[in-house]
């Protein structure tokens, strides 16, 4: 059997599809943006047959130019934008509603009515996660509540619930499977990370029908065959995870102690903590890293809501800069004499604050403040909130052995100028690998290892390399005064 491998990544503002070679070369790249819908302050939806269109023409495109047909593909391994909720209606595989995405704070109050019953303790204990709005669970009790019918039908089980990467499964086998991974459902709300099962319980406080729910599979198993009319041959679904995940896996963070940080629209920050299931003392989450072979690896994780999406508003919103590799050139020429702090709550703060309500600021303007100031004021923010959820992590590791190096990857780091800040504020290594495509590969790995065409976890480990390692560079004073000027930013942003 060939080695190609198709990886799918669904990410929150574009799919993309990249065949790699036996060798992990990219060997054929497709990627389509599609719509991002803001129905209202705070909402965020997308429309699955975007998401589905763009997915379909990226498969393509991909194929297309690795001068690929489909049946040299030995397997298809799929990672996604995580807790995006998705509703169809199981006989046309019609979606009933926009799927509303992770950013989105419809479901605020929901989580403040739970947590004020006395509920939050239930759910952390079971799924590691907290009542923010972040999550699965809320988003589908939302749309069970406030489209017209969608209860009734959806208690008889004709109306199926997924995560991105089920609604994809559904629909690449047209329509033979409801299923998803351990990775993605754990990020929903309704299940227990520890007994690996939907929890019935939770299920009944956010009164959500089992009957919708996919079934859950390991990372690396047996998702289905993509219906043949699709791309002119059946191809087994055989590698998924949630992006973050699958990141974890092509940073190759396989031993407890080792964290890598992803800069896509967000930032998300996953320690590896084994076998560990750390229940964390500093508002960070307790998730599974990845379950292989029917084992859990567990780790904490930081999100932060907005990384690259502030590059994007400095450039569509702003219109500072024409693209967005132009915002590194353009922080580095700012007056280093201002103290300018942007903190980009434009849809509430994450890890470690979780902090629904609060909104963006920019503190610190002068009259010659002026664009370059504000683009490095953004970029600085993402390493700052790094810091924050680094430290938080330190903290509820403490005890363990290790100096840990950060492996980051994502488009912002590319960015000399940002990672060598990002290494300067942690006062730690930064490592950048060779490949920077981490979440593709992790997906690509579950998938060529379990078709028997790509190598063992070792072997894959063995094959990371690293680009460039930024040391820290900043003097002890500078930092702990412009990490105080943070910190005193963020206070008088938070909400309450
Ligand atoms: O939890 C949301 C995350 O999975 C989205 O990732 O890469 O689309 O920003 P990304």
């Amino acid at each position: 059997m060939s080695g190609f491998i198709l990886a799918i990544d669904q990410g929150t503002t574009s799919s993309r599809a990249i065949v790699f070679d036996a060798e992990r070369r990219i060997v054929g790249v497709g990627q389509k943006e599609f719509r991002q819908i803001f129905p209202r302050d705070g909402w965020v939806e997308h429309d699955p047959e975007d998401i589905w269109d763009s997915v379909v023409w990226s498969i393509r495109k991909a194929l297309s130019e690795a001068g690929l047909e489909a049946r040299a593909i030995a397997a298809i391994g799929i990672t996604n934008q995580r807790e995006t909720v998705v509703m169809w209606d199981r006989e046309s595989g019609k979606p009933v509603h926009n799927a509303i995405v992770w950013q989105d704070r419809r479901t605020a109050d929901l989580c403040a009515e739970l947590r004020n019953a006395g509920h939050e303790e239930i759910f952390t204990a079971r799924t590691g996660l907290l009542l923010d709005p972040y999550f699965s669970g809320t988003k589908v009790r939302w749309l069970l509540d406030n489209v017209e019918g969608v209860r009734a039908r959806a208690e008889t089980g004709q109306i199926l619930f997924g995560t991105v990467d089920s609604f994809l499964i559904w629909r690449l086998t047209g329509g033979q499977r409801h299923v998803t991974d351990a990775t993605n459902a754990a990020r929903t709300l309704m299940f227990d990370i520890g007994e690996n099962r939907w929890d019935e319980e939770l299920l009944g406080l956010l009164d959500v029908p089992a009957a919708i729910l996919p079934e859950v599979k390991d990372c690396a198993d047996d998702f289905g065959m993509t219906d043949e009319s699709l791309f002119g041959a059946a191809i087994p679904i055989l590698g998924v995870a949630g992006d973050q995940h699958a990141a974890v896996i092509g940073q190759a963070c396989f031993e407890p102690g080792m964290v890598k940080s992803t800069y896509g629209t967000g930032c998300f920050a996953v320690l590896n903590t084994g076998k560990d299931r750390v229940r964390s003392q500093n508002r960070l989450l307790t998730t599974i890293a990845y379950r292989l072979d029917g084992e859990t690896s567990f780790a904490l994780e930081g999100s932060i809501f907005v990384a690259g999406a502030a590059v994007q508003w400095i450039r569509d919103g702003l219109k500072l800069v024409k693209h967005a590799s132009e915002t590194g050139p353009l922080a580095q020429s700012a007056d280093p004499s201002q103290n300018v702090y942007m903190v980009p709550a434009f849809v509430g703060l994450g890890a470690p604050w979780w902090d629904a309500e609060a909104r963006g600021a920019i503190y610190g303007l002068t009259r010659n403040s002026g664009p370059a100031e504000i683009a490095k004021a953004a970029l600085e923010a993402v390493c700052y909130q790094t810091r924050d959820l680094l430290e938080a992590m330190r903290k509820d590791w403490a005890g363990h052995d290790g100096n840990t190096v950060l492996r980051v990857d994502g488009g912002m780091v590319a960015s000399d100028w940002t990672m060598q800040f990002l290494a300067d504020v942690l006062d730690a290594p930064v490592d950048r690998p060779t490949i920077l495509e981490t979440t593709a590969l992790g997906a690509a790995w579950l998938a060529g290892m379990k078709a028997g065409v790509w190598p063992g976890m070792a072997e894959f480990a063995k094959g990371w390399s690293r680009d460039r390692r930024f040391e820290p560079e900043m003097d002890a004073e500078t930092r702990a005064r412009k990490v105080a000027g943070w910190d005193d930013s963020v206070r008088r942003t938070l909400s309450v």
